[in-house]
């Protein structure tokens, strides 16, 4: 059977330096730093590893449920949903991900943004 995308890139331990990369991305864009200025980075981390992990095939997993339920007090619009993807997209890029698995994991996050995105208007 084909590896999965997780496997290929190297695990956890590669995924965690790809999520903290994007965090250091999240937290210098002014549209998404106020939403994580309160936050415990940490505990983030931890947790959208897991959840990239899940993205790309590997072992953990985050219902939609739960994604809607930590995101709905948020307040998310479109526009900042499309800031968190490209942002994401970069950062793949820059650890050298192939286009074509970057697609895939692209596609993922975008059929979720109905769990994320609560507010109306960009
Ligand atoms: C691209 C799609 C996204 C995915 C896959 C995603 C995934 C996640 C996950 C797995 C968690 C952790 C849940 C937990 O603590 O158990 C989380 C928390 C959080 N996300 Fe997202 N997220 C996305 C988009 C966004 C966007 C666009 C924003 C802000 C503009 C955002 C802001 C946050 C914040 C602030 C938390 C922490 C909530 C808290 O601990 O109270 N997320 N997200």
């Amino acid at each position: 059977m084909a590896q999965s995308i997780f496997e290929r890139y190297g695990g956890f331990a590669r995924v965690s330096k790809v999520v903290s990369a994007f965090y250091d991305k999240a937290s210098q864009s002014a549209l998404l730093a106020p939403y994580f200025e309160n936050i415990d980075m940490r505990r983030l981390i931890d947790h959208q590893t897991k959840f990239v992990a899940f993205l790309m095939g590997g072992p953990a997993s985050f219902s939609n449920e739960e994604l809607e339920r930590v995101h709905s007090r948020l307040n998310i619009n479109d526009r900042e949903f499309a800031e968190m993807v490209e942002l994401f997209k970069e950062t793949l890029e820059d650890f050298d991900f192939e286009a074509s698995d970057i697609a895939a994991i692209q596609s993922e996050l975008l059929t979720r943004k109905r769990y994320i995105v609560t507010r109306s208007g960009t």
